[in-house]
């Protein structure tokens, strides 16, 4: 019995090329290595042959089973990787969507705001939200014993002022720290608008939120005036809130601005508050001792200033009844602006 090795290493080479699947590949490994395959067959016949023969074709015989073995093992990984891959690949399903975020509707308020007062000549400035107790209250004619001053309403830090022996740093509980701090920057003529975030230990409700954003105006001069004050404020109330918006300017009290006033509007954008007076801002002519504290020589410099809340006027504009929508990240939320 004569063993044509090289004849079957080169079918086992054919057979695998043409199997294609990991059905046809097991048939040829029954064709080979099964029960009733090819070796089977080999070792039977040798029961007949001599003790010569048996050990030559003994040898080949295994020599083609362990090729037969790794070959068809290795030809099944290809497979199974293949048919894996392949199963991944649904050509019917949609593609992949990244959708581009928007601008935060209060990055967006803010910007329409200053863009209003950019266009009348004011310039973005810049406050730290770390202030020192001297810029958020001394300066601003804020008495020690002021209320805004205490703990349940100013987040103090638990660090002392570099610059004040025994007071501490806090979150700034408004804009108007940004006012001394320009002052001290820059020499009249200035024009400068200060957005930017806000700290009060507030109980978090629908209207009130721990963290919220404030913009300031600040403006000074050598002969500025509470008609400069309503004249500014108007165009910028009509620019922003529509020609047929209403406003009226009712006295108030402000430690650093005298005389001070807040201003309401009424406008026709505001869904739902048809006729009503709405406040947005607070307002008023510089004091004399914000001046001071700037180190503003006396009686000089006349300015004005006003401040307004930017969730609040986002939140008339728009109609949204809850401040906590802003901070909540709900995408259905925040894609509507
Ligand atoms: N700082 C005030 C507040 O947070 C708002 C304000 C009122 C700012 C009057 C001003 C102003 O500049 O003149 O309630």
């Amino acid at each position: 019995m004569a063993l044509d090795i090289e004849k079957i290493k080169s079918d086992l080479t054919e057979d695998l090329k043409a199997a294609l699947s990991l059905e046809a590949l097991e048939a040829v490994r029954i064709k080979y290595l099964g029960k009733k395959g090819m070796l089977q067959d080999i070792y039977a016949g040798l029961a007949t042959a001599s003790i010569e023969e048996k050990k030559l074709i003994g040898k080949s015989a295994n020599e083609i089973k362990l090729l037969a073995e790794t070959l068809i093992s290795a030809q099944k990984e290809t497979l199974g990787a293949q048919q894996k891959s392949g199963d991944a690949i649904d050509v019917t399903i949609p593609g992949a969507r990244y959708s581009l975020g928007t601008k935060h509707l209060i990055n967006q308020t803010v910007e329409e705001i200053c863009d209003v007062f950019e266009c009348l000549g004011f310039v973005i400035q810049r406050g730290p939200e770390i202030e020192s107790e001297f810029h958020n209250f001394s300066a601003l004619n804020i008495p020690l014993d002021h209320p805004s001053r205490d703990s349940f309403d100013t987040f103090y830090l638990d660090q002392e002022d570099p610059d004040a022996k025994g007071r501490y740093l806090l979150l700034r509980s408004h804009t108007s720290p940004g006012q001394v701090r320009v002052m001290k920057q820059f020499k009249p003529p200035m024009a400068v608008i200060i957005p930017g975030k806000v700290y009060r230990p507030d109980a978090v409700d629908a209207s009130h939120s721990f963290m919220f954003h404030q913009i300031e105006g600040l403006l000074v001069d050598k002969q500025v005036s509470f008609a400069d004050l309503k004249g500014l404020l108007t165009a910028f109330c009509k620019q922003y809130f529509g020609e047929d918006v209403k406003m009226r300017f009712r006295p108030h009290f402000f430690p650093f601005t005298e005389p001070s006033a807040e201003v309401d509007i009424q406008s026709n954008i505001f869904k739902g508050r048809a006729g009503k007076w709405l406040e947005i801002l607070g307002c008023g002519m510089v004091h004399p001792k914000v001046f001071e504290s700037a180190g503003y020589p006396r009686g000089e410099y006349s300015g004005l200033a006003f401040g307004m809340g930017v969730e609040r006027i986002a939140m008339l504009k728009h109609g949204i009844g809850d401040i906590r929508t802003f901070v909540e990240n709900d995408t259905r939320f925040l894609k509507q602006f």
